[in-house]
C-alpha cells in the first residue's frame, strides 16, 4: 500500500513488493525490517524536500548539539521525530530544519511509562541519545541521566526493532575519572552495550560551537576579572572538537552500513595546553587574559557557591575536574576522519563563538591578529 501510494506520488510505474524490497535492500541505507514505510524508500532530489530513507527520533534535541544533528538530518531530507519536555518556544529554531511534516514534535518526559517513549519509536529506524546534564538536580541524578535514562532507551529500541542507536557518551568516560559525570558516562557505555549490543557509541571531548558551555565558559571569566587555573592550565591537555564535525559524524554513521557496534572518538586536529587554549580565546576575542593559579580545593569551595544558588550553575565542583581533565588518545578507536570527515581546526571556527565577546570596536577585526595556540603531541 505504501509502495503504491509512492510510486502514485512520483508516477512511476506500480512495483510489486518484492520489487520494492529488492530495491529497497540494495540501496545504501538503514533498513527497516518491519513493515515498510512509505518514508523509507529514498527518492527525490538531494535536499531537505528529498526523502533520505532516514526515520529518526532524537532525543535532546533542544540541546546544544541538537540543533546542529536535526538540521543535518533535516539537510538530506529525514523524517525525524523530536521528543522533547521544555516550552515549545524554546525549540522553535528547530522547525526550518526540515521540509514541511518531516519534523514531528511530541512531548515527552522521562519519568513517563514506558509506553509513551514506545510510541516516538515504533516508526524508527534511527534513535539517537543526546540527552545530558552537566549538573545533577533533585530530580535526575548523572547516574539517571547518563546511566537510567540511556539503557531504557537502547532497551525500548532494540525491542521495537529500531537498526540504528547513537549514544552520546564522552571522550574521557572513565570509571576511575574523578568527576562524577565521566564515571557514569564510562557505566552508561556499558549499559547501552549491555541491552543494544549494536549501538554505535559517540565518544567527543569537549565540543566548541556558537551555544556551547566551553569556549563561553571561558570567554564570560573576564567578568570575574581574570581566569583561575588549576597549576595554571600548564598540566592539562584539551583537543576539542568542532560542533559541527560531530553533527556530521552521526549523519555519517547512520549512512554507514559498517557502522554498527563500533565506538568513535571525536576529536579536533590539534592538541593544545589548557592555559595555551584559553589565551587563544582571550587573544580573538580581544580581551585582556589574565590568568592565576588556584588550588582545587579552593576552587571547588567557590565552586559549591554556584552550585547552592538556585539558578543554573556557571561552574560546578564535576566541571572544574572535567574540564581539568586531560583529553585521552585513543587511536585505537575509529574517528572522523574514518567517516569522511576532516576535523576542523579550533583556529578556523573559534572566531564564530568568539566574536560576540568582543568589545565593538573590535568586531570586525581580523582573525590573524589573535597569535595561534601552541599545539602537542602528548
Ligand atoms: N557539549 C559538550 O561539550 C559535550 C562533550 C562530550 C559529550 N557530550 C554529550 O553529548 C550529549 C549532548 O550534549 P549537549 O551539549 O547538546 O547537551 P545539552 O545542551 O545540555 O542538551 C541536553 C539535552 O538533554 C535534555 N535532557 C537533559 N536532562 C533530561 C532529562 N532528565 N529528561 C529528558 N531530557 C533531558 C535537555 O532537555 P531540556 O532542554 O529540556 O533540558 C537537552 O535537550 C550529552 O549526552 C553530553 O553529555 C557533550
Amino acid at each position: 500500500m505504501a509502495a503504491v501510494t509512492f510510486c502514485r506520488v512520483t508516477g512511476v510505474r506500480p512495483m510489486s513488493r518484492s520489487q520494492v524490497t529488492t530495491l529497497v535492500t540494495r540501496l545504501p541505507i538503514v533498513l527497516q525490517q518491519r513493515e515498510i514505510h512509505h518514508a523509507l524508500i529514498p527518492h527525490g532530489r538531494p535536499g531537505r524536500s528529498a526523502s533520505s530513507g532516514i526515520v529518526a527520533t532524537v532525543f535532546g534535541s533542544s540541546g546544544f548539539l541538537g540543533r546542529y544533528v536535526v538540521n543535518g538530518l533535516g539537510k538530506i531530507g529525514s523524517q525525524v521525530i523530536l521528543p522533547h519536555r521544555c516550552d515549545p518556544y524554546d525549540i522553535k529554531h528547530l522547525r526550518p530544519m526540515g521540509d514541511l511534516g518531516q519534523l514531528i514534535f511530541m512531548e515527552w518526559n522521562s519519568k513517563d511509562n514506558k509506553d509513551a517513549t514506545r510510541k516516538l519509536l515504533e516508526n524508527s529506524n534511527v534513535v539517537i541519545n543526546l540527552i545530558g546534564k552537566e549538573w545533577e538536580t533533585k530530580n535526575f541524578s548523572f547516574e539517571d541521566v547518563f546511566v537510567n535514562i540511556p539503557r531504557e532507551l537502547a532497551l525500548l529500541a532494540h525491542e521495537a526493532g529500531v537498526e540504528k542507536f547513537i549514544h552520546m557518551s564522552h571522550l574521557n568516560a572513565d570509571m576511575k575519572s574523578p568527576s562524577k559525570y565521566l564515571r557514569n558516562k564510562a557505566v552508561g557505555e556499558e549499559a547501552v552495550r549491555e541491552v543494544f549490543p549494536d549501538a554505535i557509541i559517540m565518544k567527543p571531548s569537549e565540543i566548541y560551537g556558537r551555544e556551547d558551555r566551553f569556549f563561553n565558559h571561558y570567554a564570560n571569566m573576564r567578568w570575574f576579572g581574570g581566569v583561575p587555573l588549576i597549576s595554571f592550565g600548564k598540566k592539562t591537555v584539551k583537543q576539542p572538537v568542532y560542533v559541527v564535525d560531530v553533527a556530521k559524524a552521526i549523519v555519517k554513521a547512520i549512512q554507514d552500513p559498517d557502522s554498527n557496534g563500533k565506538t568513535y572518538a571525536l576529536v579536533g586536529p590539534n592538541r593544545y595546553l589548557l592555559h595555551d587554549l584559553v589565551e587563544y580565546i582571550f587573544s580573538v576575542a580581544h580581551r585582556p587574559f589574565l590568568p592565576y593559579p588556584m588550588p582545587r580545593p579552593l576552587y571547588r569551595m567557590v565552586a559549591r557557591l554556584f552550585e547552592i544558588n538556585p539558578f543554573e550553575p556557571w561552574i560546578t565542583r564535576d566541571k572544574i575536574d572535567r574540564f581539568h581533565t586531560t583529553d585521552k588518545k585513543l587511536s585505537d578507536l575509529p574517528g572522523l576522519e574514518d567517516l569522511g570527515i576532516v576535523p576542523t581546526p579550533v583556529e578556523q571556527k573559534a572566531i564564530e563563538v568568539l566574536r560576540r565577546h568582543r568589545k565593538y570596536r573590535w568586531l570586525a577585526a581580523n582573525l590573524e591578529e589573535a597569535k595561534h595556540a601552541n599545539t602537542v603531541n602528548y
